[in-house]
């Protein structure tokens, strides 16, 4: 099995597991370099911000099967517990200062131990096949709203707290009825009347609560759009706290990529290109586009399935057109935004 190391991760002497191009899609390093100085410095020369390598541990076992994948899913699974706890004891009011501490540290700890913030995303992609519930979404959200900040330059103490405001942003949901919460179907207009009310009654639980305003905030807000389209006030541009504009990014990306019981995942570059089409309207344009050009780099060196059957590598980024990458397959270089009729089904 190949495994993803960012350039700075490196060891010398391990050997490169796939081919590397330049932005212009000519080949710098061929599979089955060794690394040594001077090829690092040729990789940092042409910016590559990582490679493939052999796992020598794991050889051939699919991802979700190997020592590092395992040990975050037991973490991870524990933190949805705590954060089910938690939500309890806030909304039984039973909960102590300690306690929610005690939760937000688990989650940040289990942040802080990747070294890079792509390799997250691939722990969280991975993990979507295990389970679909509000505390794992909370999770996600929390994780991705936290790199989101990292990518647009806010300091550590905010990129710590925005991962706090994604761990509460949807807690008004334990006060929504489960069978509207949990329904297969599309909702009924008057269902998502009720459903909609989960942003205000959220700011309800934690308005009580001695944690940071951004946290209160993000939970009524988080719905909002910047073109004033959203709910449940219906905010404009500045009138939406800053943090709750990342919380917005993370969520939406978060639940279009979840397995839910009436639909499949829909393929991350689905949700970019949905992204690049409507987004620019509806949320924030500096954390719209930090997210986007940031996303894509981390699925550069994936492999993707086609929906003309064939499968290959995603090896350079058009930057004008960021859900449709080149793909190298075979000995073909398929680029995508020149054949529109070819997409990207699925990322291994
Ligand atoms: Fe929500
Ligand atoms: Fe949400």
């Amino acid at each position: 099995m190949k495994i993803k190391i960012p350039i700075e991760d490196l060891k010398l002497n391990t050997v490169i597991a796939n081919d590397v191009y330049n932005e212009d899609s000519q080949l710098i390093i061929t599979q089955g370099t060794m690394l040594t100085s001077k090829v690092l410095d040729r990789l940092k020369l042409f910016s590559v911000e990582y490679v493939y390598i052999a796992s020598e541990t794991d050889d051939e076992k699919p991802f979700t099967e190997t020592e590092d994948f395992i040990k975050f899913k037991k973490d991870y699974m524990d933190i949805t517990d705590s954060i089910q706890k938690s939500f309890n004891g806030i909304i039984e009011k039973t909960i102590s200062e300690e306690e929610l501490e005690q939760t937000v540290s688990k989650c940040l700890e289990l942040y802080t131990s990747f070294s890079s913030s792509y390799s997250i995303f691939d722990m969280l992609h991975h993990m979507r096949d295990f389970s679909d519930s509000t505390f794992v979404h909370s999770v996600n959200v929390g994780m991705i709203a936290a790199i989101i900040g990292r990518w647009a330059g806010k300091s550590e103490y905010e990129e710590h707290l925005l991962l706090s405001c994604g761990l509460f942003h949807d807690i008004g949901k334990l006060l929504i009825p489960s069978e509207i919460i949990n329904k297969p179907d599309k909702l009924t207009p008057d269902e998502f009347e009720i459903m909609k009310t989960h942003a205000q009654k959220g700011y309800g639980l934690l308005d009580d609560l001695n944690i940071n305003d951004h946290i209160k905030k993000c939970a009524l807000m988080h719905h909002e759009k910047i073109n004033g389209s959203g709910y449940p006030q219906g905010l404009k541009g500045s009138q939406i706290d800053d943090f709750a504009k990342i919380i917005t990014i993370a969520d939406i990306y978060d639940a279009l990529t979840a397995t839910r019981v009436y639909r499949g995942p829909i393929c991350p570059f689905d949700v970019i290109e949905i992204f690049e089409n409507d987004g620019f309207q509806l949320y924030d344009t500096r954390y719209m586009l930090v997210f986007l050009q940031n996303i894509i780099n981390s699925y550069l060196h994936s492999q993707v399935q086609l929906s003309n059957g064939e499968s290959g590598e995603i090896i350079m980024v058009n930057t004008n057109n960021l859900s449709k990458p080149i793909v190298h397959s075979g000995n073909d270089f398929i680029d995508l935004s020149e054949n529109k009729n070819i997409k990207i089904n699925k990322i291994f």
